[in-house]
């Protein structure tokens, strides 16, 4: 069997296969990997509890596959480039061997400060090498990493640290970002007063800041990376150990810690990585995320560094210092395979093609979007402008919960279609389900999306209540893994992804409960209600409107937005910032007292009419008098 596909032939082979045999055909792939034991089951599950178990009985350690695995034939191919914020200062180059080694001292300086297998860490870290270095030395000494994105406020940090009640944080003194300079270690500090199971603090100088520093609780990372030895024999880890958590937001309260594991998603990684791309040796791949989102964790390190590739890590935003940048990076390393969002397309694209005119763009190969729907003139746009009509775009559709690409074209292999991800990979079985939980079958459909078989990469778990996960996802349609999208599968069984059916926002690419949104306005002193909807916005996708109730001495709107804006940033972060703040007298409810947000999109999308039917609302003059106030903002 060939772990790579080639022609469109071998992925329907390959995707028959996986359906017909799924054991052996994950097995085959997974042979790839250094195992310390062969597993002695592939895979034993059932989605009622959920239980997933993939190659169960198997020992390995992922970064031993990311790094010792590649030292014989590859040792002194370059694992790493890092590309500074400041296009004026070095980018760096870190080989399989020096990046073995850094791994190393990481894990030795982890385990010098008490963290073992199963304990958990948090890296709330810039884009800079030791982020990826974290990870994998957490993931060598069996450490659970929690990263946390690195624009989260202190408070999402603490309620991350707190439910995963980590031992251990490593951050650095401050960060940039284009122009903008960040106290990074402040918000920790702050994070830290209400985290108790931190013991220790681990620094890294980014910006050489005269930090304070916690006498007992904090240390310098570069001094305890001195004093750590170079060698350290990796952990074995079960096949189904938890390899880490990554938070993300669900439509109701808290976001939840989606728990992957080491060997499954070790091989699914690897696998999409390698064939989703149309990876080749000597490719020079970058993927423009931040590590702090999935995206960053499957396609910047363990997939590239499981496939043995160079792998760019980029410090800096699209637009400064203009919006050239990624270009000039692009044309700097030479990459071939490029990788990024629809929101930062679209930014780029609204600047003009100018900055993009400047540059060669000969190297890229093959271009990717992720994270929301694309429309089609940004695709048309990357497809044009970026790719020069020549690069395949695979628009790659999967979610935190996923681990890694579920649906996307095959570069260069599977047919391409602006606006759609097109077909399953080999291993996905994807279905649609009516309200009822029905199967559509046949072409021209639209309906929940859901997969009804386990693939390696999918969650095990929310960490500390798996009740929710099942909850969550595996009780709406029982039998199926629910994925909260909605799709249509197209007249040549084609997937559109549509957006989320539930209560969750997709800013820019970042997910967003609208419950998690309000609970932060209503902590407001003259906020009596809230309500929050996503509206289409041109570059972000998604924009939020707040609808809100105030009480008789709240200020004026826009210090009002000023107030909420501050709010929001300090109890989330500044990503989630709503755009719009609307003052209303009340909210349409029902007469049981649900909010009807399928009104409040509507008017915030600048539809006037056609609200459906109002005669279930407790007051159904609200609407004309909501929709009225919204009109000015529109
Ligand atoms: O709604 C889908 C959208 O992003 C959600 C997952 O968000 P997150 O877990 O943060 O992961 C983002 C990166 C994998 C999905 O439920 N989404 C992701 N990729 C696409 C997409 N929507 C349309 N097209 C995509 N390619």
């Amino acid at each position: 069997m060939h772990s790579r596909i080639r022609t469109f032939g071998e992925y329907r082979a390959a995707y028959k296969r996986s359906v017909e045999e799924p054991e052996a055909f994950w097995a085959e792939l997974a042979r790839r990997f250094s195992w310390k034991k062969p597993w002695d089951t592939t895979l034993e599950w059932n989605f009622a509890e959920p239980s997933i178990q993939w190659f169960r009985g198997g020992v390995l350690n992922i970064s031993e596959n990311c790094l010792d695995r590649h030292l014989q034939e590859r040792g002194d191919k370059v694992a790493l480039i890092w590309e500074p914020n400041d296009p004026t200062e070095a980018s760096q180059k870190i080989t399989y061997r020096q990046l073995h080694e850094r791994v190393c001292r990481m894990a030795n300086v982890l385990h010098n400060n008490g963290v073992g297998k199963g304990d958990r860490v948090c890296i709330y870290l810039p884009m800079i090498p030791e982020l990826p270095v974290a990870l994998l030395a957490c993931a060598r000494v069996g450490a659970i990493h929690s990263v946390v994105f690195a624009g989260f406020s202190s408070r999402a940090i603490a309620d991350r640290i707190q439910d995963a009640a980590c031992k251990l944080v490593i951050t650095a003194d401050g960060m940039c970002r284009g122009a903008k300079r960040i106290p990074v270690k402040e918000v920790v500090d702050e994070a830290l007063q209400e985290c108790p199971t931190v013991k220790r603090v681990l620094v890294a100088k980014r910006l050489h800041l005269d930090v304070a520093m916690k006498p007992g609780r904090d240390a310098f990372l570069d001094s305890e990376l001195r004093k750590a030895a170079q060698k350290f024999e990796a952990e074995p880890m079960d096949s189904e150990d938890p390899l880490f958590i990554l938070y993300t937001s669900g439509s109701t309260g808290k976001p939840k810690g989606v728990v992957h594991s080491s060997g499954g998603y070790m091989v699914y990684a690897d696998y999409t990585f390698r064939n989703v791309f149309q990876y080749e040796e000597d490719d020079v791949y970058w993927c423009t995320a931040d590590i702090g989102w999935i995206t960053g964790h499957s396609y910047i390190v363990y997939g590239p560094l499981l496939a043995g590739a160079t792998s760019v890590l980029f410090e800096g935003i699209p637009t400064w210092p203009d919006g050239g940048r990624f270009w000039e990076v692009v044309d700097k390393h030479r990459v071939s395979l490029f990788y990024t969002a629809p929101t930062a397309i679209r930014a780029l694209m609204a600047a003009g093609p100018e900055d993009v005119e400047r540059y060669k763009l000969s190297s890229l190969r093959v271009l990717g979007t992720v994270g929301e729907p694309i429309n089609e003139e940004a695709w048309e746009w990357y497809h044009h402008y970026v790719g020069k009509g020549r690069c395949p775009i695979v628009d790659t559709w999967w979610q935190t919960e996923t681990g890694g690409i579920l649906i996307s074209p095959l570069a260069g292999i599977t047919p391409l279609k602006a606006g759609f991800a097109t077909l399953p990979l080999p291993g996905v079985q994807p279905v649609l389900l009516d309200a009822e939980g029905t199967e559509l079958a046949g072409r021209g459909v639209e309906g929940n999306l859901c997969i009804k078989f386990p693939w390696p990469g999918m969650l095990r778990t929310t960490w500390g209540d798996h009740e929710r996960c099942r909850q969550t996802y595996f009780a709406p349609y029982p039998g199926y893994y629910f994925t909260g999208d909605g799709a249509r599968r197209d007249e040549e069984g084609h997937y559109r992804i549509i957006g989320r059916v539930d209560d969750v926002i997709n800013v820019s690419g970042h997910r967003f409960g609208t419950a998690e949104i309000e609970n932060a306005i209503n902590e407001h002193e003259y906020i009596a209600e809230s309500a929050v909807v996503g509206y289409p916005h041109p570059i972000k996708g998604q924009g939020i409107w707040a609808y809100v109730i105030c009480t008789p001495r709240a200020p004026g709107e826009e210090q009002l937005q000023a107030e909420v804006d501050e709010l929001v940033s300090k109890l989330i972060g500044r990503i989630a910032k709503p755009d719009v703040v609307q003052v209303v007298p009340g909210l349409p409810k029902t007469r049981s007292g649900k909010i009807m947000r399928r009104i409040l999109r509507k008017i915030a999308a600048g539809e006037t009419d056609n609200f459906g039917d109002t005669s279930t609302l407790l007051d159904p003059e609200i609407v004309d008098t909501i929709k009225e106030g919204a009109l000015v903002k529109l």
